[in-house]
């Protein structure tokens, strides 16, 4: 079956998953019949644009070397409105990763918005329409018999949602602990190892690619917040940023980290969502965990989830590194099983 997907972003993440449906071709097609056809990339510049298919190796040099997706010989089209061009790429699939914003939800929420309101399911990377509008955004797919899926926006590679999905069936979920941002944590190991300095974890975090592109989401604890928020509408019930009891690792000093350590702790930038008296109560902050908590042993560029169920007890799971390959990876996860599962 072929499968046509738009992207709107066309950055690190947007560029590894361009680069993965090329090199993963012949998997692709032998274990799930699909071929992945571009049709439509975008980014600042403009789009690059055809429903017979991209090259990716193109649309790549094109970044490369003009800067932009506007430039790829041929499809490119200079400024043109993301309207315009999901009209012309005859999708299946939007792909969204533009950077993410939770104070607007945009450019992520017009572009989900649109995606559903033209009829194409819809894998987003990016979280601000999500956390805004998780709601209104999964009733828009439900009345349209579309699928939203957001693998890659809530602690990418960590099978969060869909050990719930698929694992948890007539469970009810107690509570939610997470670390669920690689940048903050490459920082707490970082100042606990002695390794370097703030500074330098951030700027090491953002050369692995794995930071936003405003580190004062990572670092104030709002992108943890935000993929909890998600998270919690998901699995428990529905909540709102403003509800996070919320403290980054901004306000971890090295005294705290010596101090942590003198008692075999280690800091965590903890995201916990819990229900208490009936109310669910939410917190992202820094906390000295002891060895025999789940979490201890996610490191540096690490995530991990534990999940506290009525039925099957506490379910754990821990990454082994993130970054934007793997953030594609989730992409491509959640385009695979949009085909497999809702376009046949
Ligand atoms: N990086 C990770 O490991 C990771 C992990 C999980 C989730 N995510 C999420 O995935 C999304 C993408 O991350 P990234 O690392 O790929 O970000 P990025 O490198 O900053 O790329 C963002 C892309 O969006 C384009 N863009 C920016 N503003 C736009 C607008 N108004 N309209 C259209 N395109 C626009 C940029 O264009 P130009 O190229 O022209 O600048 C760029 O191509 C973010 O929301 C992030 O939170 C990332």
């Amino acid at each position: 079956m072929r499968v046509a997907v738009a992207m709107f972003g066309f950055g690190n993440v947007g560029r590894f998953f361009a680069e993965t449906i090329s090199q993963k071709r012949e998997i692709l097609a032998d274990r799930y019949g699909l071929e992945i056809v571009l049709t439509c990339v975008t980014d600042t510049t403009g789009a690059a644009v055809s429903a017979q298919g991209l090259d990716p190796g193109v649309l790549l040099d094109a970044k490369r070397s003009d800067g932009g997706a506007a430039y790829c010989p041929q499809y490119g089209q200079p400024g043109i409105d993301p309207r315009s061009a999901l009209a012309n790429a005859r999708a299946d699939i939007v792909v969204e990763a533009t950077p993410t914003n939770m104070t607007t939800g945009e450019p992520g929420l017009s572009n989900i918005k649109l995606a559903l309101s033209s009829g194409m399911h819809v894998a987003t990377a990016s979280k601000g329409a999500l956390v805004l509008a998780y709601s209104e955004l999964m009733q828009l797919a439900k009345e349209r018999g579309l699928a939203l899926k957001f693998a890659a926006a809530v602690a990418s590679p960590l099978p969060t949602i869909e050990l719930a999905d698929f694992a948890l069936q007539g469970c009810e979920i107690k509570s939610i602990d997470a670390i669920l941002n690689a940048t903050s944590n490459c920082i707490l190991r970082s100042m606990e190892t002695g390794a370097g300095t703030f500074e330098e974890a951030l700027k090491d975090a953002q050369r692995r690619g794995v930071a936003e592109a405003n580190p004062r989401l990572d670092v104030e604890g709002w992108d943890t917040s935000g993929k909890l928020v998600i998270l919690t509408n998901a699995l428990m019930g529905k909540v709102s940023l403003n509800e996070v009891e919320r403290r980054g690792v901004d306000t971890v000093t090295p005294e705290m980290v010596k101090e942590a350590r003198a008692e075999g702790k280690s800091i965590k930038l903890l995201g916990t969502a819990r229900r208490v008296n009936g109310h669910l109560e939410l917190r992202v902050v820094p906390v000295a965990v002891p060895p025999e908590h789940p979490l201890f042993a996610v490191n540096g560029i690490q995530k991990g989830i534990s999940i506290d169920t009525d039925l099957a007890g506490r379910l754990t799971v821990i990454d082994g590194g993130a970054g934007p390959l793997a953030t594609a990876q989730c992409v491509l996860r959640d385009v695979v099983n949009i085909a497999r599962f809702h376009m046949r």
